[in-house]
């Protein structure tokens, strides 16, 4: 016998299950309506023009002049981009990418070439004055870096960021910029990565100021960034909250899983994440405030060990803690790669510097992880899902702006950037997942970079950007990559592309 009702069941779950299907692979092909795509530089690495006009050297100056060495090329970023003097070509470029916000920095020794703001430069004031003003034109907010790690040579030279007193400098800057250029700047990032730059510069000196002292000048450093953040954000909401903008900085992490299921292997990827990522989040995004205790009690533990009389690592007081809590409208993730960490090999502890035992894991790379042209950059997607969910059960679900995300390619790379765009495709991919599934609070993607650039102690042997530079060229061409138009078709229609295919892999 025919069964009309169970044939009408059938094809009514059917079509309901179609339509499901349907909803969920819009949902997961496309971004919220009011999510944003930018892209991002910074000053030492694109303007070039590093002694006109006033402008005095920067600790990137004095590192690539006096000790260039230390850099894979032997290069630097005399002439970089040559951006400050192609501000009409970079915005008809950013144009071109239909970016809705364009992330830069202000260069600290342009604007305030006596580190303090006694003499405050009208080159730098003017050009910087040209490159917001051009970007609102052509309706792209401008999302304004303050340290973008070139620090004045000066400063440096009185210890840099292991200094007190610098922070009272930086705050100079700071209301410096917020006054100069807050009425059309409404998004600042106090700070770029205090992680990398204070272990770079002190435990690794792979990066500028290629200083030692490890496991104390690394957490002296990275403790006056968070005061000057703090005390720079408390400024912002006093003094020029009728400017209406928003304050945040950009932490930079991977993310760590664990090498084996090992409750040791375990073990090593939290220490691995406290000790890195939570080491500056926690201070400002926690319920509680402070360097997370596990990190407190290590370090204070070790440093007894090592015979020191007082802890490797700073205290805040009362009032200090209390500044830091809740200072940053959004938490500016930069973000490229993933790492596997281990129990470490006990015959290694003595190599380790002060920092490394402090954080005690070794760090592998899974091989199926595909490769890019800077050795410890994998392509890890999943890794950035994991990191949003743990900011998201650890602090609160705050609001998450990505502040840095890319594909290193080598340096013959030219407009074929295949990797980037499937680099981009899967990365944005994990974050609609993250977004739509797990509920976490991300409203902005920056890609890193705009364009090719100086890239710090690889120079030029790697290139991060969207539009090839042709660093022979006298005019710096610039060139869009496939990449390029990749992005701007998922700015365009909010989308991604491939959706279906992605639908397996959740
Ligand atoms: C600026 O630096 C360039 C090298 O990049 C040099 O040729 C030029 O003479 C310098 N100009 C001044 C004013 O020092
Ligand atoms: C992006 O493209 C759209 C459509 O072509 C255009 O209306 C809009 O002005 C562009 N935005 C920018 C910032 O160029
Ligand atoms: C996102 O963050 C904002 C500001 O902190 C908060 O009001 C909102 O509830 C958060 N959204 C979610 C889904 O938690």
């Amino acid at each position: 016998m025919f069964n009309y009702k169970y044939l009408l069941q059938v094809f009514c779950f059917g079509i309901i299950l179609v339509v499901q299907k349907t909803m969920q692979n819009t949902t997961l092909c496309t971004f919220p309506p009011g999510f944003k795509f930018g892209t991002a530089t910074s000053a030492y690495q694109i303007e070039g023009a590093w002694n006109v006009s006033g402008k005095t050297p920067s600790i990137w100056d004095f590192a690539t002049h006096n000790n260039f060495e230390s850099i894979i090329d032997r290069s630097n970023g005399d002439i970089a981009c040559d951006s400050y003097n192609q501000i009409d070509v970079d915005i008809a470029n950013l144009q071109l990418l239909n970016v809705s916000f364009y992330r830069f920095s202000i260069s600290w020794t342009r604007l305030l070439p006596n580190a303090g703001n006694n003499f405050i430069n009208p080159d730098g004031v003017r050009y910087y004055n040209e490159v917001i003003d051009k970007l609102i034109a052509h309706n792209i907010d401008p999302m304004v870096t303050i340290f973008h790690w070139d620090l004045p040579q000066s400063l440096q030279d009185l210890g840099g960021w292991t200094n007190k007193l610098t922070i009272e400098y930086y705050l100079q800057f700071a209301r410096t910029c917020f006054s100069l250029f807050g009425d059309r700047v409404k998004t600042w990032i106090t700070f770029n990565e205090i992680s990398m730059y204070c272990v770079s510069a002190y435990d690794k000196k792979s990066l500028a100021p290629f200083a030692s002292l490890s496991g104390i000048g690394t957490y002296l450093c990275a403790h006056y960034m968070l005061l000057a953040h703090g005390r720079a954000y408390r400024i912002y909401k006093k003094d020029f909250i009728h400017q209406k903008g928003i304050v945040g900085l950009s932490i930079d992490s991977p993310w760590y899983f664990p090498a084996t299921n090992t409750a040791n292997d375990k073990m090593a990827a939290m220490r691995a994440i406290i000790t890195g990522f939570d080491w500056l989040a926690h201070p400002i995004f926690s319920q509680t405030g402070d360097y997370p205790l596990f990190m407190r009690k290590r370090i204070d533990y070790n440093s007894k060990q090592q015979g020191f009389k007082e802890s490797r690592l700073p205290r805040f007081t009362t009032k200090e803690k209390a500044i830091l809590q809740g200072s940053a409208d959004f938490l500016g993730l930069n973000h490229y790669t993933s790492k596997l960490a281990s129990m470490p090999m006990s015959e290694k502890a003595s190599e380790m510097t002060s920092y490394e035992i402090d954080r005690s894991f070794d760090i592998s790379f899974d091989p199926k992880w595909p490769k890019s042209a800077r050795n410890h950059f994998k392509v890890v997607p999943q890794g950035l899902r994991k990191l949003l969910l743990y900011i998201r059960d650890t602090y609160n679900n705050p609001i998450v702006y990505i502040t840095e995300n890319g594909y290193a390619g080598d340096h013959s790379e030219y407009i074929d950037d295949h990797d980037r765009v499937s680099y981009t495709n899967l990365y944005l991919t994990e974050i609609l997942k993250a977004i739509v599934i797990d509920k976490c609070n991300v409203t902005k993607y920056t890609s890193w970079s705009f364009m090719d650039n100086f890239e710090w102690h690889d120079g030029y042997t790697l290139r991060f950007g969207m539009f090839h530079v042709d660093f022979n060229d006298p005019k710096r061409k610039r060139t869009p990559k496939k990449s390029m138009y990749a992005y701007r078709n998922i700015i365009r229609f909010g989308t991604l592309p491939r959706c279906l295919s992605f639908e397996k892999s959740i």
